[in-house]
């Protein structure tokens, strides 16, 4: 029995309202042209911005974009630091055509992990754009599914183990809210670049119904005619949540 409503019936015109990209193929990008592997990485920020840009034009409610996992500390020191010089200059330099585009962003993850002033950037960045209204942009940084669903069972068994939580009241709304995306939609498409076709610890509870997509291109040359394709072939899906269509 499920235990939630089932959503409405398919419509092939609508949506996805929420839209979560796996960015992969920056370093073969960039080996490809004889590049250091953070040249890739510069270019797939310009990426994140076109992209960024084109959800808005595309009027996409919530785009999540997978940019460290929790995973990611193991790759070289110096691509560590370059990856996270990156993401220190997005949220500085971003942070105004975000606003000024009504853009909400907000960070997931595992903020215990990273520096300090990047901390604080993101609480600035969440801060001055929280009232906005017109488009979510959510981006993982030192983000694991896995992580994420081991730190929400460990509060809610804290939350039962001192009695002021009934195991039985633990179903899917419940655990939701303990979640790091809490309040947030599920995304509908998952786009995956680069010809990989695996989901990688990315928002494991919350593509339990996503359609996939996977597309060759390499994430530094991805754009919106891209995300565009995407939709298009999410629009031909037919989603039918285990019921029968
Ligand atoms: C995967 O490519 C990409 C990453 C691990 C990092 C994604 C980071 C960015 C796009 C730049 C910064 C992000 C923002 C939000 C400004 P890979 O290195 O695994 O590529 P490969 O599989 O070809 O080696």
């Amino acid at each position: 029995m499920p235990t939630a409503p089932l959503p409405a019936s398919p419509d092939p015109t609508a949506g996805p309202s929420h839209v979560a990209i796996i960015m992969d193929g920056n370093g073969r990008w960039a080996k490809a042209r004889g590049l250091p592997r953070v040249a890739g990485h510069r270019r797939g920020a310009d990426a994140v911005r076109r992209v960024v840009r084109g959800a808005g034009e595309l009027k996409i409610p919530m785009l999540t974009l997978f940019a460290f996992s929790t995973e990611n500390w193991t790759r070289p020191a110096d691509e560590v630091s370059d990856l996270m010089g990156l993401l220190r200059h997005y949220l500085r330099s971003e942070i105004e055509e975000l606003h000024r585009n009504g853009a909400r962003l907000r960070v997931i993850g595992n903020r215990g992990g990273l520096a300090d002033d990047i901390v604080r950037d993101i609480a600035d960045a969440e801060q001055r754009t929280h009232a906005n209204a017109r488009l979510d942009v959510n981006i993982c940084i030192n983000y694991g599914a896995r992580d994420e669903i081991l730190q929400a069972t460990r509060v809610l068994a804290r939350k039962v183990a001192a009695g002021d939580l009934p195991a039985e009241a633990i179903d899917e709304q419940r655990f939701e809210r303990e979640l790091l995306t809490a309040g947030m939609p599920d995304p509908d498409l998952v786009i995956r670049t680069s010809g990989e076709q695996r989901i990688s610890n990315f928002l494991l509870w919350q593509c339990a119904y996503a359609e996939l997509v996977f597309v060759d291109t390499l994430w530094p040359d991805f754009g919106k005619e891209h995300l565009e394709q995407a939709i298009a072939e999410f629009r031909r899906r037919e989603r039918r949540y285990g019921g029968v269509g």
